[in-house]
């Protein structure tokens, strides 16, 4: 394990089906290799990687990865979630408030598509949300918290 932890990376509902899943909108490559690609942006920290379909399980994955110190940040893609769930957006908060930094993801430009994805009401607690960088957009998370950690440590 990296000594300077690792980024949880949270993966929502539908996600598991990148690669097969409406390739013009997401693409071609599946979750899997694009999440190995992304480890290798930032490579000061390591990765754990977490997917579920299930709203429960990924506030529990937030909370876990809240209550573990050597987590250095979370990045969330919380799929349709980001556009009604409150209790995602409250675990995110809850993350935030114990001094976690939160990049969400989505792969799709979520402003360029129905006017329902626009909002994210998961991406208003976050730090940052990268949106239609497809799947790089996962290393850009990672080096959006690494350097969103260098300048908490400055004086
Ligand atoms: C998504 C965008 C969401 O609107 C959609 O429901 C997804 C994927 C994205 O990564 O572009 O499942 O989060």
């Amino acid at each position: 394990m990296n000594e300077n932890g690792y980024f949880a990376i949270i993966n929502g509902p539908n996600l598991n089906r990148l690669g097969r899943r409406d390739p013009a909108t997401y693409g071609t490559a599946p979750l899997a290799d694009i999440l190995t690609a992304a480890s290798g942006a930032a490579p000061d920290y390591g990765q754990r990687t977490f997917q579920s379909n299930c709203e429960g399980d990924i506030i529990d994955a937030i909370q876990q990865a809240t209550d573990d110190s050597r987590c250095a940040g979370i990045i969330i893609n919380p799929g349709a979630y980001a556009h009604y769930s409150h209790a995602i957006a409250d675990a995110i908060r809850d993350a935030r408030e114990a001094g976690r930094a939160v990049v969400e993801v989505h792969l799709s430009n979520i402003h360029a598509r129905e006017e329902f994805r626009a909002r994210s009401l998961t991406g208003a607690a976050c730090n940052t949300i990268i949106t239609g960088a497809g799947g790089y957009g996962y290393a850009l998370a990672r080096m959006a918290l690494a350097h969103h950690l260098n300048e908490a440590r400055k004086p």
